[in-house]
């Protein structure tokens, strides 16, 4: 008898590695430390502190004193993540069946090489605003993919074959909202427009402030648009809880809680005049605020366990070792 789409689906499940996935999200956190290890080094301006790149002051390991420990501490996390990344794609490659699966490890290891050399750039070029903003964008972009990559390769996530749910258009919205919230927080930050507003709620002491400066006006358009982020984040996790589904509910709470504390960090990022561990911690749940959401498009995207699904049959026939440890689930 021909095979099923769904047979053909659960057959390449059961062949879905659940070390692979788990290495996948080994690579996400691990890149989620290296933003933190990069906001460090903006944080603490010590973007100059090694003049040289690829070495630092001509050697592999110079000394870790004052702000080379930032940046030279961000050269070797960003080392060890373009290591994991190159053996996730080279591990895809050998035993990932679905080729666009094997196609993003390809694209994260591009995506690796090109922010190594836009970071070489912003050192050898005194930190053009242009190329470090790239570096930030680029950052959060190569994030998401190796979110992506390990959503996918979970031995429980397969594709609904009915159009995507309002749940996952809301959550691809919401990711969308939140990059173009961490391009200004990048732009702004980056052209030293942090403070350009130093009180908080109101904005030099008004609803709107005067907005002929450039400074002031990128910082207002960061509040203005933190509460659109907001808006679509709580659409999000109110049609998420609305499925019905506990991880995509939890998943929901989670991202709805992350974006009030995201606004918490930014309100007193200005108010501490931008200490550095409040201001790295706003760069971090930025990050993990499009994590979330993305992780949460492509999880509504997941059929349930309890649907007629190949995965259902899949976790259901998993052995006892393989029941143990860390793997997304999108019931
Ligand atoms: C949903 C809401 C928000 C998100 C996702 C977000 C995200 C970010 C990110 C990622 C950065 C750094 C970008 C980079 O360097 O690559 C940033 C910068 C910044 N954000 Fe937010 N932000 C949000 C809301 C707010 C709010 C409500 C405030 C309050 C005023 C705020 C204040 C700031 C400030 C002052 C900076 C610049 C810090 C510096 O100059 O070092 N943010 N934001």
């Amino acid at each position: 008898m021909a095979e099923t789409a769904a047979d053909a689906a659960g057959s390449e499940v059961r062949t879905r590695s659940r070390a692979l996935h788990r290495f996948a999200l080994l690579t996400a956190v691990s890149t989620l430390a290296l933003i933190v290890a990069g906001g460090l080094v903006t944080s603490t301006e010590s973007g100059l502190s090694v003049p040289d790149w690829p070495l630092s002051y001509g050697q592999l390991m110079p000394p870790m004193v004052g702000g080379v420990f930032y940046e030279h501490g961000h050269r070797m996390v960003a080392t060890a993540v373009g290591v994991l990344t190159l053996i996730l794609a080279i591990w895809l490659a050998r035993s990932e069946s679905r080729r666009w699966v094997r196609r993003l490890g390809v694209i994260a290891v591009v995506g690796v090489i090109a922010q190594g050399i836009l970071g070489g750039l912003t050192v050898l070029f005194l930190l053009p605003t242009a190329v470090s903003v790239a570096h930030a964008c680029l950052a959060q972009a190569f994030f998401c993919l190796v979110v992506a990559i390990a959503v996918v390769t979970s031995p429980r996530w397969v594709p609904q074959a009915r159009p995507l749910d309002g749940v996952s258009l809301l959550s691809a919205l919401t990711a969308g909202a939140v990059f173009l919230q961490l391009a200004i927080g990048a732009v702004m930050r980056h052209t030293k427009a942090g403070l350009a507003i130093p009180d908080f709620p109101l904005s030099l002491g008004r609803m709107v402030p005067p907005l002929e400066s450039f400074p002031v006006a990128i910082a207002f358009a960061h509040r203005l648009w933190a509460l659109v982020v907001t808006g679509v984040v709580f659409a999000t996790a109110t049609a998420a809880a609305r499925t019905g589904r506990p991880a995509l509910k939890r998943a929901g709470v989670f991202l709805g809680s992350l974006v009030l504390v995201q606004i918490v960090l930014g309100a007193t990022t200005v108010l501490s005049g931008k200490a550095v561990a409040i201001t790295t911690a706003h760069v971090a749940t930025g990050a993990l605020l499009l994590g979330t959401a993305l992780a949460l498009c492509l999880g509504a995207a997941s059929r349930t366990r309890a649907s007629k699904a190949p995965a259902s049959t899949i976790s259901d026939r998993r052995s006892g070792s393989e029941r143990r440890g860390p793997v997304l689930a999108w019931k």
